[in-house]
């Protein structure tokens, strides 16, 4: 197996291991071990079924619970990431985020495999929030030293959220807008990666919504600041897509963001969730 750092603030292509056979346990905890230093592992030139990729999520901790996205017809794990060549909804997930941070026990990573791929266009951004914590200015950082954030689904999936009842008319991913996307759950917004114990932040302005002990007039421009801070360009990496490619990355260490600029071509990803890690 070869590792290959993207030389950007994250991310490395692995090469030379066959993800559509079953790994041996030392493959395993190679590729683990390259994903908590790299936190985000791009694996080319992978022919992957759906088998394939249960299996590979599986073995890299099983599998979490998707909530509001229904799975693909025939499998409970898989949901499909998809943009059809007319659709005229606004990008899925095009906002930084960590996947499911409103859970009580969020996702360890999330695995996308690239199917439909389009010739321009539709690069996923990472930004390493370790690398976003060790470089805060110490005025910024004093402000959220210890605080407590407050995260929920609503803006994206409560009935009136952006991908509410609204939205589903237009849009060809299978998303069910729910009242229990208003339920929520707090983490503190520094927090200690539960396997390497290294510091950074976690989620962010969207599915944090508030901040407790703070009036929202206080938390949501501190909220927004951080945003900003969070996603700039030093501590981004930029995958660009080819089809039978797998990603693989970590939530407690990265945000991510979609991209558009391939408006008129399809493009259709098929995306797992690993679980918490519970040591
Ligand atoms: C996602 O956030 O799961 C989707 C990312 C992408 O479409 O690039």
């Amino acid at each position: 197996m070869h590792v290959t750092p993207s030389g950007q603030a994250c991310g490395a292509t692995i090469t030379g291991v066959d993800l559509s056979r079953d790994l041996s346990p030392e493959s395993v905890a190679a590729i683990r071990a390259a994903w908590l230093a790299h936190h985000v592992l791009a694996f080319p030139d992978q022919r992957m079924s759906d088998d394939d990729l249960e299996r590979f999520t599986c073995a890299m901790g099983g599998f979490g619970h998707d909530p509001f996205i229904a799975p693909i017809p025939g499998r409970k794990h898989i949901i499909a990431v998809e943009r059809k060549a007319d659709e005229t909804s606004p990008l899925f997930a095009e906002n930084w985020h960590s996947d499911w941070s409103f859970q009580p026990h969020p996702p360890a990573g999330t695995c996308l495999y690239g199917l439909v791929i389009p010739t321009k266009g539709g690069d996923t951004l990472f930004a390493n929030q370790h690398a976003a914590l060790d470089a805060m200015p110490q005025s910024l950082r004093s402000r959220i030293e210890g605080k407590i954030a407050i995260h929920s689904a609503k803006r994206a999936y409560a009935p009136e959220g952006v991908y509410g009842e609204a939205d589903r008319a237009r849009r060809s991913m299978d998303i069910r807008p729910s009242r229990d996307a208003e339920a929520t759950q707090t983490h503190p917004l520094i927090r200690k990666h539960p396997e390497t114990g290294r510091e950074g932040l976690f989620s962010c302005f969207g599915y944090i919504i508030g901040i407790e002990g703070m009036s929202d007039a206080e938390a949501l421009p501190l909220l927004l600041q951080l945003y900003q801070w969070q996603g700039r360009e030093d501590f981004q990496y930029r995958h660009t897509w080819r089809p039978n490619m797998l990603l693989m990355w970590d939530n407690r260490s990265v945000l991510h963001a979609a991209t558009g600029g391939y408006d008129g071509q399809h493009r259709l990803l098929h995306r797992t969730t690993i679980a918490a890690w519970r040591g």
